[in-house]
C-alpha cells in the first residue's frame, strides 16, 4: 500500500480534497501518467488527431443510443413504427437518431483514416504489434457492431441486407446451414433475429468495444506513440529520464485535438442539418420502406463502408476459381522450386497446396466469397509480420513505395465503388481484379517491402516549428 500523504491544514480546500482521494484512489497518479506527464513525440501531425476523433464518436454513439433505446421497440410489428415516432414525436428524436447514424459513418471514416496512418507510418511494427492487434479487432467489433444496428430501423435494406448476409454463413461447409439458423434464430430473419440483434448491439458488442479500446490505450501508453518519422524517442532522454523529443500530452496535444474536434463537429453538424442522407449513403432510401419478406428489393447493397469487402465477396465467382488455383499452384511451385526451406518442408507445402486445390475444386465459389471477405479483414492482424521493410514510416521509404500504398487506397476505393453498384460483367471484372490486388499487396509484402533504395532515417525527429 502506498505511504499516507499528509496536507498542510491550511492549504485550500480543493488540494485537500484531492489528497483525501490521491490516498484511497490514483486519481492524480492516472492523469499524470496518462495526460499531464505522458510524453508525445513532438512532430505529430494532422493524421495523428484521428484516435482522438474515434474516442469522441465512440462516447456520441453510446449516449445517443442509450437515448434512442429508450423510445424504440426491438418487436417486428413495432420497430420501423417506433424509429418514426421518434423522428416525429419525440422532443429532439430527429437529431439523437440522425447523430446516431451519421456517427456510424463518421465512426468508419474516422477509423479508416486511423488504420491508414498506422499503415503509412508503420506504427503497427515492433514494439506496438498489440496495438495493432486491439485495433484490428476493435474494427472487427465495429463491423458487427454496424450490421447489428442496421437490422433494427427494420427498413427493407436492414431486412434483406440482414438475410443476403446471414445467409452468407450457410455457405460454410458442414456446420453452415445450422450456423446461419443459430444467427438467425429462425429459418428466415424474423421477430427473433431482431430480439437478439438487438440484444448485442446495446450491450454485448459496446461492452467488448470498449474493454477493447482501454485495451489499446493501455498497449499504446506501455510503448508510447510511433511517430511520422517513426523513430523511437525514448532513445534520447534527459536527465530527468523524458525524451528529448518527447513534449506533455496536456497542454500540447489538448489544444491540438480542441482544435480538430471542432472542425470535426462543423463537418459532423453540417451533415446532420443539411444532409443527413448523404444522397443514399449514410442512410438508404430503401430502408424509409418497412421490412416486407415478401418483397425483395431489386438492388440489395450494404452501407458503404462495408462495400470493399462486399465487392471481395461478389468477386469470387466460378471463373475466379480458377485464377485463385492458379495462384495456389504458382505460390507452392515457387517455395518447392526456390524457398530456400527443408525439404521435408517442402514436401509439406506441396502436399498442402494439393489438398488446397482439391478443396477449390470441389467446394462452392460462394463459400470462397466469405472466405475471401473475412481473409481481407483477418490478413490485417498479421501485418506487423508481413512487413520487412528496413524503416517504418512512409518517409524514408523507396519513392515507388508511396506509389503503391496510393493504388491500394484507390484499389479499395474502387472496390467500395463497386460494391454499391448492381453487378455488371465490368464491374465483376475490375473487382476480380482489385480483390486479387489486395490480397497480393500483403501476401507478397514480406517481399516487396524489402526491396528498393531506402532512405536514411535520422537519430531524431524532424521538426519544424509553426
Ligand atoms: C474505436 C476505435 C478506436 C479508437 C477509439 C482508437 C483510439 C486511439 C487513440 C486515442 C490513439 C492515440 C492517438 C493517435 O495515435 O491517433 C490510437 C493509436 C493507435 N491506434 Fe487506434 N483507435 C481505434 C481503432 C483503431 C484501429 C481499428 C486500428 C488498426 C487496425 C488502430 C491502430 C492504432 C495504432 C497502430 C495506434 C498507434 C499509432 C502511433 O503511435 O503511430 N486503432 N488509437
Amino acid at each position: 500500500m502506498a505511504e499516507f500523504k499528509e496536507i498542510s491544514p491550511d492549504a485550500p480546500v480543493g488540494a485537500k480534497l484531492l489528497n483525501w482521494v490521491d490516498n484511497r484512489f490514483p486519481a492524480s497518479k492516472l492523469y499524470n501518467e496518462h495526460v499531464g506527464e505522458y510524453y508525445a513525440p513532438k512532430n505529430f501531425n494532422f493524421w495523428y488527431v484521428f484516435g482522438s476523433l474515434a474516442l469522441l464518436i465512440l462516447v456520441i454513439q453510446i449516449v445517443t443510443g442509450i437515448f434512442l433505446t429508450m423510445n424504440y421497440k426491438p418487436d417486428a410489428a413495432l420497430a420501423f413504427g417506433s424509429v418514426e415516432y421518434i423522428m416525429r414525436d419525440v422532443p429532439w428524436g430527429w437529431l439523437i437518431r440522425y447523430m446516431h447514424s451519421t456517427g456510424a459513418s463518421a465512426f468508419f471514416i474516422v477509423v479508416y483514416l486511423h488504420m491508414f496512418r498506422g499503415l503509412m507510418y508503420g506504427s503497427y511494427r515492433k514494439p506496438r504489434e498489440l496495438i495493432w492487434i486491439f485495433g484490428c479487432a476493435i474494427f472487427l467489433a465495429l463491423m458487427a457492431e454496424a450490421f447489428m444496428g442496421y437490422l433494427l430501423p427494420w427498413g427493407q435494406m436492414s431486412y434483406w441486407g440482414a438475410q443476403v448476409i446471414v445467409n452468407l454463413f450457410s455457405a460454410i461447409p458442414f456446420i453452415g446451414p445450422d450456423l446461419a439458423l443459430l444467427i438467425r434464430g429462425d429459418f428466415v430473419v424474423g421477430d427473433a433475429t431482431l430480439n437478439r440483434f438487438f440484444a448485442f448491439h446495446v450491450i454485448a458488442v459496446p461492452l467488448v468495444l470498449l474493454g477493447l479500446v482501454v485495451a489499446h490505450l493501455i498497449a499504446l501508453h506501455e510503448v508510447g506513440s510511433n511517430n511520422p518519422d517513426g523513430v523511437e524517442i525514448k532513445a534520447h532522454k534527459d536527465a530527468k529520464g523524458n525524451p528529448l523529443d518527447g513534449i506533455p500530452f496536456h497542454p500540447y496535444y489538448t489544444v491540438h485535438d480542441v482544435f480538430a474536434v471542432s472542425v470535426f463537429l462543423m463537418i459532423f453538424t453540417a451533415v446532420i442539418f443539411f444532409a443527413p442522407e448523404a444522397g443514399g449513403y449514410f442512410l438508404e432510401y430503401n430502408n424509409f420502406i418497412p421490412a416486407d419478406s415478401l418483397k425483395t428489393p431489386l438492388h440489395i447493397a450494404p452501407v458503404w463502408y462495408f462495400t470493399p469487402f462486399y465487392s471481395m465477396l461478389r468477386a469470387i465467382t466460378g471463373e475466379m476459381m480458377y485464377a485463385l488455383v492458379a495462384c495456389v499452384a504458382a505460390a507452392a511451385a515457387f517455395t518447392v522450386l526456390k524457398g530456400r526451406v527443408a525439404a521435408l518442408l517442402k514436401g509439406a507445402i506441396a502436399l498442402a497446396a494439393l489438398l488446397l486445390i482439391a478443396a477449390m475444386m470441389v467446394t462452392d465459389a460462394k463459400f470462397w466469397g466469405v472466405v475471401a471477405m473475412g481473409g481481407a479483414v483477418v490478413i490485417l492482424f498479421f501485418l506487423p509480420w508481413l512487413d520487412n521493410s528496413e524503416v517504418k514510416s512512409i518517409r524514408y521509404r523507396p519513392d515507388w513505395h508511396k506509389y503503391l500504398y496510393a493504388i491500394f487506397v484507390i484499389n479499395f476505393i474502387v472496390l467500395g465503388y463497386l460494391g454499391i453498384k448492381p453487378p455488371s460483367p465490368v464491374n465483376e471484372r475490375v473487382s476480380q481484379i482489385g480483390t486479387l490486388f489486395y490480397f497480393g499487396f500483403f501476401l507478397l509484402m514480406p517481399w516487396w517491402s524489402r526491396l528498393g533504395t531506402f532512405k536514411p532515417v535520422p537519430d531524431r525527429v524532424t521538426f519544424a516549428a509553426h
